[in-house]
């Protein structure tokens, strides 16, 4: 049995392959990288298990189709949408190509994977990272939050069609707060904090074991998005902007 992760060359994809191997999954590493790609492959096939690299852009849109031609045939029991990226800053001082990237890798890829996977799996499970910060609309993090908005959203309603249909496919949902990857270098974040990689990857592998919907690794998170439900909207956006602006 195949799981696919994309984004796995560093952060919280390259984790999730690690306690993947471990639990002996054979594997679909997709990333940009080869070089980190190689070296990931090199170290898991030590634990007997099958490795596949796939270099791609998966901002690319025939990228996404080209991957899932070349995995359709083996037994693929878990995609993972991991591959993303976020761009601090207010909105009229950040980069439109970059951030149309964003929209590219953080929502179309997502959605086309999404589409493809579900039409082909006869059973099987689609974990779609999105983000707490995609419950509220964030200041100075505008493009992402709202990327992460989406997958949140439609990954729940999906999940909830599939059920309905007594389908044997799903899509869960994990929405992370912060974590300690190469997020916050690529976001151009001065600060990196939040909660170990290892740790989210192993919350979130139990859940996708205990067949969860909907994941927010971590008690304080889950409190969080608890309490933001009674907090009006202009108030979050206050927090979260000084939150943000301290980056
Ligand atoms: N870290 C956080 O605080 C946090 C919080 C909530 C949600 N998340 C989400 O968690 C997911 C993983 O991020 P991370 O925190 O682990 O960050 P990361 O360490 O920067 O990892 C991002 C991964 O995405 C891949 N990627 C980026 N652009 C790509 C592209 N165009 N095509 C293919 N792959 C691409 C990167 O590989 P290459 O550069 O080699 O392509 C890398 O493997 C993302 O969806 C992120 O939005 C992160």
């Amino acid at each position: 049995m195949y799981t696919l992760i994309t984004g796995a060359s560093s952060g919280l994809g390259k984790e999730l392959a690690y306690i993947f191997a471990e639990n002996n999954f054979n594997l679909v590493l997709v990333a940009r990288r080869k070089e980190l790609l190689d070296k990931l492959k090199v170290d898991l096939e030590l634990k007997g298990i099958q490795v596949k690299v796939v270099v791609a852009d998966l901002t690319d849109v025939l990228s996404c189709f080209e991957l899932f031609d070349s995995v359709k045939d083996l037994d693929i029991t878990y995609l993972i949408n991991n591959a993303g990226f976020g761009n601090l800053g207010y909105f009229n001082d950040t980069n439109l190509n970059i951030e149309l990237e964003m929209i590219d890798l953080n929502i179309k890829t997502v959605h086309i994977l999404t589409k493809l996977f579900i039409n082909n799996f006869v059973e099987g499970t689609i974990v779609n990272i999105g983000s707490l910060a995609g419950y509220i609309p964030t200041p100075i993090h505008a493009t992402y939050s709202s990327t992460k908005s989406y997958v949140n959203f439609f990954s729940r309603a999906v999940n909830y069609e599939l059920k309905k249909q007594g389908k044997n496919v799903r899509v869960l949902t994990v929405a992370p707060g912060p974590i300690k990857t190469n997020f916050n270098q690529v976001a151009k974040a001065s600060k990196s904090h939040g909660m170990e990689t290892k740790k989210c990857a192993r919350i979130i592998y139990k859940g996708i074991k205990k067949r969860k919907e909907f994941i927010i690794p971590g008690f304080s998170l889950n409190l969080i998005y608890f309490i933001n439900r009674f907090i009006p909207t202009r108030m979050l956006m206050m927090f979260s902007h000084k939150i943000q602006s301290r980056k």
